[in-house]
């Protein structure tokens, strides 16, 4: 018995495809230092449990389908604070950040149709679209000159009669790149000129660096009724486990559709929207440690990079990743024998190659992502051994 025809074309996460060999890494006695994946390591802040503990439910039962209003009023505090005026009635609360997306490409796009998205994009956006017959068409960018976007006659050649939405990570994922205001203000004009919906990935919308700030769509007040903004607890509060996200934007009709998609799937887990409550009613002072603390870590890895040998990696200025091209025949060939045939003291590192990153095939070939989620002395250590690897390496270039 087959599962459907286009089960079989869905992709396995480029990040999470080569656990088996860390597993087996494992098993063998080796220490893998973790820097595949955005999952960071600073402790989730106490007021979280604190508030699912303290919650008196005698019975756990469905929450409203467009989230616990309390959760809502939270949120829309939070977006005030950052001078954003989304109304409690301008947000759905989802299953982290990821719901959100699969829901904006939903709403904005019918089968066929196409997404603008710069690549290399967060992987997963692929898995979101692809269910629909989303098309992504990349908007291609390059380590080479630190992932710019190229100008505005370069983005209006890439719009056809199918596009409907402009999607992007700010800060990104996985270049780690703070589009500058001028930027998001060209794409806000070309959205509004073109007829397009803006999907704002903004999860990572604290963490920037060198005294940067990411602006928001949000903030373009002319074209709200076109913008989408994603956001989650996940990175925002180190809570990637609650999985709490949402949705959020003035455009009414998106709002009414999202509502029956929430509807659909009954509502978000209760006691987590209780616990993320708590995280966005947290002082905003709670992120400026935070930052200090990811920004070393950034300046630890890209200085460690920036000394390797044949390694090119611009400092990225937000989000905590980075992309490295590294002197290699081929990425995922490298991050296999870094698991499978590689090892300094029992220690080894696990990387991201970034091709399944890039719509446009052969992009990325010989590039990785690095998470810089590890304390400073985890990363100097990371970094040690991959200068070693990269020496060792029979497919050095
Ligand atoms: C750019 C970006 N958007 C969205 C997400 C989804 O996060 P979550 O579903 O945990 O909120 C991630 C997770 O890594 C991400 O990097």
């Amino acid at each position: 018995m087959k599962a459907s025809k286009r089960s079989y074309d869905l992709q396995a996460s480029p990040i999470r495809k080569l656990v088996p060999y860390a597993n087996e890494a494992k098993k063998r006695g080796i220490k893998i230092y973790h820097l595949n994946i955005g999952q960071p390591d600073i402790e989730t802040p106490k007021v979280f449990m604190e508030a699912v503990k303290k919650a008196d439910v005698e019975v756990l039962a469905y929450a409203d389908s467009n989230g616990w209003e309390p959760l809502r009023e939270s949120i829309s505090k939070y977006y005030k604070r950052i001078n954003l005026p989304y109304e409690v009635e301008d947000i759905i609360i989802t299953n982290g950040g990821s719901e959100a997306l699969q829901w904006a490409f939903l709403l904005t796009c019918d089968p066929g149709e196409e997404i603008l998205v710069p690549e290399p994009f967060y992987t997963n956006y692929r898995g979101f679209a692809a269910p629909y017959d989303v098309v992504i068409k990349p908007i291609t960018t390059k380590p080479d000159d630190g992932f710019v976007l190229p100008g505005r006659e370069v983005l209006e050649s890439l719009i056809t009669d199918k596009t409907r939405a402009i999607a992007l990570s700010n800060p990104g994922n996985p270049t780690g790149v703070v589009y500058s205001k001028e930027q998001v203000r060209m794409l806000s004009d070309i959205a509004r000129d073109h007829n397009l919906f803006i999907v704002a990935d903004e999860v990572y919308r604290e963490f920037c660096y060198d005294g940067k700030e990411a602006t928001s769509f949000g903030s373009m007040t002319d074209i709200l009724d076109r913008v989408i903004i994603v956001d989650s607890v996940s990175k925002r509060f180190s809570a990637c486990g609650a999985r709490i996200g949402s949705l959020a934007s003035k455009n009414r009709d998106i709002m009414t559709a999202a509502l029956k998609l929430g509807q659909a799937r009954l509502c978000v887990p209760t006691l987590e929207m209780i616990g993320a409550k708590a995280l966005y009613d947290l002082d905003p002072d709670y992120f400026t440690p935070i930052r200090e603390r990811y920004e070393a870590r950034r300046n630890i890895m890209i200085d460690a990079l920036q000394k390797m040998d044949g390694v090119l990696c611009e400092r990225p200025g937000g989000a905590f990743y980075a992309i490295a091209k590294l002197p290699v025949d081929n990425a995922e060939k490298f991050a296999i024998w870094l698991l499978t045939d590689f090892q300094v003291d029992s220690k080894s590192v696990m990387v991201a190659p970034v091709e399944n990153f890039y719509q446009t095939p052969g992009m990325g070939m010989d590039e990785v992502r690095l998470a810089y989620v590890l304390n400073t002395d985890d990363l100097a250590e990371a970094m040690r051994i991959l200068e070693i690897a990269l020496k060792a390496y029979p497919g050095r270039t």
